[in-house]
């Protein structure tokens, strides 16, 4: 049996290609205590570099609303903006888990709302897990899709979907609240989810999670302590104008690209481009 076989977890990051990642991998890597990176993506191009760079898990993220849409929120984002996002990301990969993000309203109805949109993100645009926000409240969605063997991440902490319930975006789990999310993250285990996303909660409090778990937990802005760590990747390349406390910015991107159009820019107007080389005889 080759060791891209499903049924021989491999290393999430850096390990084999030839075949997608798994839950079973995503699971064993907790059992080893390997850490592991995940990145959004909404495009095929993209997709690919990060795919071969060996990211295992790709998120296609209702953060588009704000990064591909323009909007201020991830409120407005529709199942419909969603779905040809998703199909591109699992046509410009082949080793990464897709995953799609539920958007805010196709899920929170009810468990066979849920169900329904999770079956179109995965008929459709053929992802491989979806994500949903919220705890105990969701658990009977949860539930649902799992048994109708629909691999679920969750998403504790700052639920942006509620920011509005929330009353903006805020640290969450400071003082009594952190038991709160404890339950949750143990009861969403327990409905078989099998990771949960910890987005801007205390460092302490989510070691803590994530030592009392068996399932994955995946931080952003919720410190060292996570299994796995999650970016926006326009916050992590440097695209974005104003990112949150908890990004690091790995590259210059904005500036790269602001020297790139303008250069190409004066060329256009002094005639340098396009030269011989770039034309057709
Ligand atoms: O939509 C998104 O990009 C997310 C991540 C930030 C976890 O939910």
């Amino acid at each position: 049996m080759s060791s891209s076989s499903p049924s021989r977890p491999t290393s999430l990051y850096g390990g084999q290609a030839g075949r997608r990642i798994t839950v079973r991998d995503i699971a064993a890597a907790k059992e080893r205590g390997e850490r592991w990176p995940m990145v959004t993506a909404y495009d095929a191009m993209t997709a690919r570099v990060f795919d071969e760079a060996g990211i295992p898990v790709l998120l296609v993220g209702d953060s588009a609303a704000m990064v591909v849409y323009g909007y201020d929120s991830t409120l407005p984002v529709s199942v419909d903006d969603l779905m040809p996002l998703t199909a591109a990301v699992v046509r410009g990969s082949s080793r990464a888990m897709v995953v799609a993000d539920l958007p805010f309203g196709s899920y929170q109805a009810s468990p066979q709302q849920a169900l329904e949109t999770a079956a179109r993100f995965m008929k459709e645009a053929g992802a491989h897990a979806i994500k949903l926000e919220g705890g105990r409240r969701v658990l009977p969605q949860v539930e649902t899709l799992v048994s109708a063997g629909i691999p679920v991440m969750a998403h504790l902490g700052l639920t942006p979907q509620s920011v509005n319930a929330l009353g903006g975006y805020r640290v969450q789990g400071r003082g009594q609240s952190g038991d709160e999310l404890m339950a949750d993250a143990k009861d969403l285990e327990y409905a078989g989810a099998f990771a949960v996303v910890l987005e801007c909660v205390p460092a302490e409090l989510a070691e803590r999670v994530t030592a009392s778990l068996s399932i994955p937990t995946i931080g952003i802005g919720a410190g060292p302590g996570t299994d796995a760590q999650v970016l926006v990747w326009q916050d992590l390349m440097g695209l974005t104008a104003s990112p949150a406390k908890f990004v690091k910015k790995y590259f210059d991107l904005a500036h790269e690209m602001d020297r790139a159009v303008r250069n190409f820019a004066d060329e256009v107007s002094t005639g340098a481009f396009p030269a011989p080389e770039h034309s057709y005889s």
